[in-house]
């Protein structure tokens, strides 16, 4: 089996292992970096980590086009079945997980805020950790750095995806001691570069960690992927 990820811009990400298609946050129609559209992405899965519309924005029409199943807190699942005729949802909390036919999903703590776009409460914000037959993958999704990322990396992760954009997530310095307390294998930048309050030298990113920490690190543009 191959587990390839491919970043499509911002928080956005689409991974096929073996037979099965997933995607995280599609933000793509609205985003200035994605390399494809909200009509050209296959997903049996979508996983959605918080309520902010550069996370939401494409979810309804890709599940409504593709029957995906959208995994997301029990509020924001709900929002999409009541709001968005969304007809396939799991709705999760913090710390639980679910057996998949693709492999195990667990929802993780985040530190952020999670209101949908229309303000509806969308519960808390969380990330992800995929554990699939290739290797394990944790997506911090939009948060601060928290110390509790060191349990997270407990269990052993082959690729972080960390935010590294500041301002509304953690930045690079607070990204670089989390992969210290998650020491994963390889680490990803993430939610950066998408508009100008975000911008940051992803170049320069990969030069601390490989000064500073014992990861990896995977430096992709929009479009480009990495094989777990
Ligand atoms: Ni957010
Ligand atoms: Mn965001």
């Amino acid at each position: 089996m191959t587990t390839e990820l491919t970043w499509l811009g911002h928080g956005s990400w689409a991974i096929k292992t073996g037979d099965h298609a997933i995607l995280l946050d599609p933000f793509l129609n609205d985003s200035p970096t994605s390399p494809v559209k909200a009509d050209a992405v296959e997903a049996d899965y979508i996983l959605v980590s918080h309520g902010h519309f550069d996370h939401v924005a494409d979810v309804a029409s890709i599940a409504n086009r593709t029957g995906a199943t959208v995994l997301a807190s029990y509020e924001i699942s709900t929002w999409f079945e009541t709001q968005h005729g969304v007809k396939n949802t799991v709705g999760m909390n913090l710390g639980g997980g679910i057996d998949l036919p693709f492999g195990r999903v667990k929802m993780t703590v985040a530190h952020h805020s999670s209101q949908l776009p229309d303000g509806a409460y969308g519960g808390n914000p969380a990330g992800f950790v995929l554990t699939l037959p290739d290797g394990t993958i944790y997506f911090a999704c939009d948060t601060a750095l928290f110390a509790d990322m060191q349990l997270i990396g407990q269990g052993g992760i082959d690729l972080a995806v960390l935010p590294i954009g500041d301002l509304f997530t953690m930045g690079p310095a607070d990204s670089i001691a989390a992969i210290n307390l998650i020491q994963p294998r390889r680490v990803a930048p993430a939610h950066y570069n998408t508009w100008p309050p975000i911008e940051q030298d992803a170049g320069k990113w990969a030069e601390r960690v490989r000064a500073n920490t014992q990861a990896e690190p995977v430096v992709l543009d929009p479009g480009g992927k990495i094989i777990l």
